[in-house]
């Protein structure tokens, strides 16, 4: 019975709410810090990544299905224009989805983050940082 099935679960729900969601932003920027194959993308940066956390971690609640907590902040994210002042080309774009492909499988599982789901995402991150570049 089609009709009768619980609608499924959104990324959001399956990695266990704002707190999953808090815990993937804080691997992904714990990494960029760390990893120095990410230290081109780490040097757009900040040198605080406080402000970077909260901002990605709004966003992404919203973005994997949750509540819109960086749009109830500040507004329509304009992520192009938003991103703008940081010259990004594709080196950029791939050391940003390794970072975030890096912090979901570190995560794992048991983080709610299974092969399928972190393959769901990661594609759909691509598009998104595909479309964040702005320079050749
Ligand atoms: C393509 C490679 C990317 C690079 C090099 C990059 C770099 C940056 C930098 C340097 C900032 C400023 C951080 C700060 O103000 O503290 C930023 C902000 C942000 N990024 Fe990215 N980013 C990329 C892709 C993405 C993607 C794919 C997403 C979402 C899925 C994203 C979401 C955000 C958000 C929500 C902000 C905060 C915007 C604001 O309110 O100012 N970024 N990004």
């Amino acid at each position: 019975m089609a009709d009768s099935a619980p609608p499924p679960a959104s990324p959001f729900a399956r990695l266990g709410g704002e707190s999953g969601v808090r815990a993937l932003v804080d691997r992904f920027y714990d990494l960029m810090d760390l990893e120095p194959s990410f230290a081109g993308l780490r040097a757009l940066h900040p040198t605080s990544l406080e402000g970077s956390r909260d901002k990605l971690f709004w966003f992404l609640c919203g973005w994997l299905g949750g509540p819109d907590l960086y749009q109830q902040r500040f507004g329509h994210p304009m992520l192009r224009a938003r991103h703008l002042p940081y010259p990004i080309g594709r080196a950029e774009r791939d050391q940003w989805l390794a970072c975030m492909a890096s912090a979901m499988q570190s995560l794992g599982p048991g983080a709610g983050l299974d092969e399928a789901l972190q393959q769901r995402l990661l594609e759909a991150f691509f598009g998104t940082a595909d479309w964040m570049i702005n320079r050749a």
